[in-house]
């Protein structure tokens, strides 16, 4: 069955899952607990899962004993993040056994791998629904299901590819806003499990971008993140626009800043080997895009970045790299790091190293290599131990922190405009970003979350930037 619901069978499936939750609960108000890992495409996907649930009547709270309905949207990129959630899953037996009307759903990247929800099937029987990453739409269906068939429902059919555009969301921050403008992914790097669990590249109508991205300056939201695993190639697969107007995304990225008000746009993740200098161009020219460019580059070495399927050289990164400093002098660039790809030598590592020494990252995502079965990666020779990568990981890190170190003192005494995102509740400070993507904490009122203010970097300590707010 197709991905796509109308709008009319969305709404009618709600209605049938509140009617029946208001039987079963004697007319109290249902409360969901929902969890999601991994990416904030991943995030995304769960406040439309949030937004419907909130349209099926649930209310929602952050304790798991309390709940009626316990959801966990998970990730399935690293074995790490599959055994967390393996965990919380087997935690919830005795929750269950204390409440058997609890409903216990999962879905998500890793539950879309049969190896994964065969498991559940058979090791977890307290798991009531398990539906995959193609069937998100169809979940007040799914749930009326799990609630009236009388057996579990584990449904993970891959879709036709096309993007439900009728869901409600809920979303969980004020500032922060999370826009997708492309699902799936086509790039297949070797060690990668995401094209596998999340299907065929396919962008969104450009029309519904812009209009949602109208929506939410409308409504305040002051930061906005374009989402995709490769948004370099929105458009690239499929048409997106009804009166054949060709689209790309520098073009999108115009469009949407052309948007009047006060906030900053910002998009990940962009792959280098689609990176062009139409984009940098862009990026420099728009007066609200974020002088912050994701640019994962995995590896410094030519040899293992062909290995990973990644379609790019060194020489062409850092060519990249210049070019976006050439054109946005300020521009803050970060990466993600695998560390001890298989057959990755010392000396390769090195080639990673020297990399990170010459681009000068503000901040990097490392990770050590996680075998992904049904990846081609998987089958390679893999003779370099855990322990071994470990210690290439903390000189990857040492070596990031002297840089970052470098560049914090560099930055005291100098004036950057921040948005004020959050509270840290261990010390009343404020936490603010740059548009370059540096968070800065400042003393100030809570009141300020949300709004743009001007601040001077005061000192650095443990690579956190201190800073106080001055008058513009
Ligand atoms: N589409 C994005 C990345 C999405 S996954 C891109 O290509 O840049 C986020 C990061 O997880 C990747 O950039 C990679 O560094 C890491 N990752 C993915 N698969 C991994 C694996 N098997 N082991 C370790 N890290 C992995
Ligand atoms: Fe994974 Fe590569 Fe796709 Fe990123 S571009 S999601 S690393 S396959
Ligand atoms: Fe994880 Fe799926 Fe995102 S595997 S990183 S949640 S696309």
């Amino acid at each position: 069955m197709a991905e796509t619901v109308s709008a009319a069978d969305l709404q009618e499936y709600c209605q049938l899952v509140r009617s029946v939750m208001e039987a079963r609960l004697d007319g109290r108000t249902p409360l969901a607990f929902t969890h999601t890992y991994g990416c904030q495409g991943n995030v995304s996907d769960g406040e439309r899962i949030n937004g419907m649930l909130a349209q099926m009547g649930f209310a929602f709270t952050d304790s798991p004993e309390n709940a009626d309905f316990i959801l966990y949207n998970t990730c399935a990129v690293r074995e790490h993040a599959e055994d967390r959630v393996f965990g919380n899953v087997g935690a919830l037996k005795h929750v269950k056994n204390r409440n058997p009307k609890l409903i216990i759903a999962l879905c998500g990247c890793m539950v879309q791998q049969e190896k994964v929800a065969n498991r559940i099937y058979q090791s977890y029987p307290h798991v009531n629904l398990v539906f995959g990453t193609h069937v998100i739409s169809r979940f007040p269906e799914l749930l009326y299901k799990t609630l009236t068939g009388g057996k579990r429902v584990f449904e993970l059919s891959q879709a036709d590819n096309s993007i439900c555009e009728e869901l409600p969301v809920r979303r969980d921050n004020q500032v922060k806003a999370w826009l997708p403008i492309m699902y799936g992914c086509d790039n297949f790097c070797t060690y990668c499990i995401v094209p596998h669990v999340r299907g065929r590249e396919r962008s969104r109508d450009a029309s519904k971008i812009l209009a949602e991205a109208r929506d939410l300056i409308a409504a305040g939201y002051p930061d906005i993140t374009l989402l995709g695993q490769n948004v370099n190639s929105y458009a690239v697969k499929n048409a997106v626009s009804s009166d054949g107007e060709d689209w790309n995304f520098p073009k999108l990225l115009r469009e949407i800043d052309k948007i009047e008000g006060d906030y900053v746009l910002r998009f990940m993740t962009s792959h280098p080997k689609d990176c062009t200098e139409e984009l940098l161009t862009a990026m420099a020219e728009c007066q609200h895009t974020a002088h912050h460019l994701h640019l994962p580059v995995q590896c410094g070495s030519n040899r293992v970045l062909k290995a990973m399927n990644r379609h790019y050289t060194r020489e062409q990164y850092l060519e990249l790299a210049r070019i976006a400093r050439e054109k946005m002098p300020d521009i803050s660039l970060t990466s993600d790091i695998i560390v001890g790809f298989p057959g990755e030598t010392y000396e390769e590592f090195q080639e990673t190293l020297s990399l990170i020494r010459e681009v000068k990252y503000t901040s990097l995502f490392t990770f050590i290599y996680s075998v992904r079965e049904g990846t081609p990666a998987a089958k390679l020779d893999d003779p370099v131990t855990h322990a071994e990568k470990a210690k290439w990981m903390k000189e990857l890190l040492a070596t990031q922190e002297a840089i970052a170190a470098e560049r914090c003192n560099a930055m005291i005494g100098t004036r950057h405009r921040v948005l004020v995102e959050g509270v840290d509740a261990r010390d009343d400070s404020l936490f603010c970003r740059t548009g370059t993507n540096i968070v800065v904490k400042c003393m100030g009122q809570p009141e300020l979350v949300g709004q743009f203010a001007e601040c001077e970097i005061t000192s650095a300590k443990n690579w956190v930037l201190q800073g106080k707010f001055v008058s513009r």
